[in-house]
């Protein structure tokens, strides 16, 4: 009901618990691409996961805390974007993205993370805009870098993942820096 266009044919939109289905087939299909980055990925191909975790979400909206979003290309679910953290207390969030590979080279995900950080930054007074990822995934990185953030440091053995204790980049932009751009 309420997008916002990425391209001709890709919209950004609200995912919501309802769309758990759609959601855990998404994460069945692109699960190579995912699981090496995203360990969430794996429980959300069962649907009853997909929606306890969706609705996860649909609380932090009501609280206006974490949010997740779909992005829908000629209708197909194809990736999303999430605020993990929202925190207007601190005037600090954290931005999280994935995409299927056939949807990616489009902008898509750098559109729909330069939207977010507008609408945080302007009508909601977010002073500095996070991004996190593995050193490893460059994939990532270029995102970030796009969208004109600054690589802080190496947060040393931060997320546990595939058994062990991974290190993790840490972008940021602030809100001055994104008018500066604007
Ligand atoms: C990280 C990830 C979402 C990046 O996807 P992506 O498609 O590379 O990112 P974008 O949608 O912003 O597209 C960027 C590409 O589109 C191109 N592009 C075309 N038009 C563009 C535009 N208007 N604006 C920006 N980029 C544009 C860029 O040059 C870039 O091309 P490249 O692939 O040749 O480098 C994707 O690799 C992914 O899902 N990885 C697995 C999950 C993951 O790692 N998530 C992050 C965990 S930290």
């Amino acid at each position: 009901m309420f997008a916002h266009p990425l391209d001709d044919s890709a919209e950004l939109r609200p995912l919501e618990p309802w769309r758990a289905a759609e959601f855990a087939d998404y994460c069945v299909r692109d699960l190579p691409n995912l699981s090496p980055w995203l360990p969430w990925a794996e429980k959300m191909v069962e649907v009853d996961a997909a929606r306890d975790w969706l609705r996860l979400f649909a609380e932090g909206t009501a609280a206006d805390g974490r949010r997740i979003f779909g992005i829908w290309d000629a209708g197909k679910l194809v990736g999303g974007t999430m605020f993990r953290t929202f925190e207007t207390r601190f005037a600090t969030c954290e931005i999280g993205v994935w995409l299927a590979p056939e949807a990616g080279g489009r902008g898509l995900i750098t559109k729909a993370a330069g939207h977010m950080i507008g609408w945080a930054v302007e009508e909601r007074g977010i002073n500095r805009v996070e991004w996190r990822c593995e050193p490893a995934n460059t994939r990532s990185a270029a995102v970030a870098e796009r969208l004109g953030m600054t690589r802080e440091g190496v947060l040393r053995g931060a997320f546990p993942t595939r058994g062990t204790h991974v290190d993790v980049e840490l972008w940021s932009l602030l809100a001055d820096e994104w008018r500066a751009r604007a």
